[in-house]
C-alpha cells in the first residue's frame, strides 16, 4: 500500500455542556492512503461527522480535542488558523450532505468556484473562469458555459451537489472528505452523483473519506471500511473483511439491517435498542445492552481494538466466537 496521506492518532473530541462533556469521538486512530476510498459507517450520532469536521478544524472554540491528525508531516490539530486556511479547500476539501452549506446563495456558482481557485492559486480571473467551466463539465453539469453564471437556486438538487463537488476538487486536493454526499438526493440522482464523485476521485488520485449510512454504496465504492459505534471505531478492514468476515457483533447487526435486495420483501431489521448516552456512557462495552454475545467480561472493560487479520481489527471481547460467518 502507498504511504498514508493522513494519519489520525488517538483522536478525542468532547463537547462541554452544563451536564458534563459529551464525548463524541473517543480514541479514534486510522490512516488514509493516496487513491483509496475509506468508508466510515455507523448509526446516527456515532461520531462520524464530528470526526470529519474536527479534521477540517470546523469546530467551535469550546470543543475539547486531543490526539493528532498528521497531514504531510504537520499536525492539523495544532496548525495556526492561517495555515489551516491554506490547507482547507486546497489540500483537504469537504463535500457536505447539503450543498447550501458550501454554496452561497447570493453569488453565481461560477464566481464561487473562481474564488475557491483564486484563494489558493495565483491565476487570472479569465483562467480561473475557464477552469470553473471545465470543472462543471467534468462533474456533468450540462451547458457549463451558460450555467457557470447561474445562481445556486437555478440548479436542481443533484446539479447543486455536482457544483459543490466541482468546487471541492477545484484545487485537486489530496484528501476529499465526503459526509453523506448523496443522502439528500433521490435514488437515481444518488447513483449519478456517486459515479461523478468516484470518477473525479480516481482522476485526481485523491484519497477519499466517505461517510455514509448507505452500506450498498460502501460495497460498490470503498476499498476499506471503518465502523463507528458510540464515538469509537469498533471494526476496520477491507470491504470483504467487513461484509463477509466481520468479527464484530455491531457490524453484523448493521449488515443485517440492510434491506434485502435479493428477496422482494425489502426486509429491514433495525438494530433493537438505542446507542448509549455519550454524556454518561455505561461501563464496559457500549454495545453490551444490545449484544446477544455479551458476557460478564463485557460489563467490566471496553475491549481494545485488536488485530484479527491483515488490515482487519475489531473491538470485541468475543471476536474469536465470530470466526465463521453467521455465528450469531
Ligand atoms: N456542537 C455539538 N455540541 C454538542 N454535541 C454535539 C455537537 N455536535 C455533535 N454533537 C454530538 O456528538 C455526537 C456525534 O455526532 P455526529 O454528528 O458526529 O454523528 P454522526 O455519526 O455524524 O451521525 P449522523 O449519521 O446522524 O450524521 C452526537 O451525540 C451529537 O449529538
Ligand atoms: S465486547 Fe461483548 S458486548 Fe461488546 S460487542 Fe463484543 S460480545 Fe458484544
Ligand atoms: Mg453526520
Amino acid at each position: 500500500m502507498t504511504e498514508p496521506v493522513l494519519v489520525v492518532e488517538g483522536l478525542n473530541v468532547g463537547f462541554p455542556s452544563k451536564a458534563g462533556v459529551v464525548q463524541a469521538v473517543s480514541d479514534v486512530s486510522f490512516e488514509l492512503h493516496a487513491g483509496e476510498v475509506l468508508a466510515v459507517v455507523g448509526e446516527s450520532g456515532s461520531g462520524k461527522s464530528v470526526t470529519a469536521l474536527t479534521l477540517m478544524r470546523l469546530h467551535a472554540k469550546s470543543t475539547r480535542i486531543s490526539g493528532r491528525a498528521v497531514f504531510e508531516g504537520r499536525d492539523l490539530l495544532t496548525l495556526s488558523d492561517r495555515d489551516m486556511r491554506s490547507v482547507r479547500g486546497n489540500d483537504i476539501a469537504m463535500i457536505f450532505q447539503d450543498p447550501m452549506t458550501a454554496l452561497n446563495p447570493v453569488f453565481s456558482v461560477g464566481s464561487q468556484i473562481i474564488e475557491a481557485i483564486r484563494t489558493h492559486r495565483d491565476v487570472s480571473k479569465q483562467a480561473a473562469r475557464a477552469r470553473a467551466i471545465e470543472l462543471l463539465d467534468l462533474v456533468g453539469v450540462p451547458e457549463p458555459r451558460r450555467r457557470v453564471d447561474q445562481f445556486p437556486h437555478e440548479y436542481s438538487g443533484g446539479m447543486r451537489q455536482r457544483a459543490m463537488i466541482a468546487m471541492a476538487i477545484a484545487n485537486e486536493p489530496k484528501v476529499l472528505i465526503a459526509d453523506e454526499p448523496t443522502t439528500a438526493l433521490d435514488v437515481t440522482v444518488q447513483a449519478q452523483v456517486m459515479e461523478v464523485l468516484r470518477d473525479v476521485q480516481e482522476a485526481t488520485g485523491s484519497a477519499m473519506l466517505l461517510i455514509t449510512h448507505d452500506l450498498g454504496l460502501v460495497a460498490g465504492t470503498a476499498d476499506r471500511v471503518q465502523v463507528m459505534y458510540a464515538s469509537r471505531l469498533v471494526e476496520t478492514g477491507g470491504v470483504d473483511d467487513i461484509f463477509y468476515g466481520s468479527r464484530n457483533p455491531y457490524t453484523r447487526a448493521l449488515l443485517d439491517s440492510i434491506p434485502d435486495l435479493v428477496s422482494d420483501t425489502d426486509r429491514l431489521v433495525p438494530i433493537p435498542g438505542n446507542p448509549p448516552s455519550l454524556l454518561n456512557p455505561p461501563s464496559g462495552c457500549p454495545f453490551r445492552p444490545r449484544c446477544s454475545l455479551a458476557s460478564d467480561t463485557c460489563a467490566v472493560s471496553v475491549p481494545d481494538l485488536m488485530t484479527v487479520g491483515e488490515g482487519h481489527a475489531t473491538r470485541c471481547h468475543h471476536a474469536d466466537r465470530l470466526v465463521t460467518e453467521g455465528a450469531l
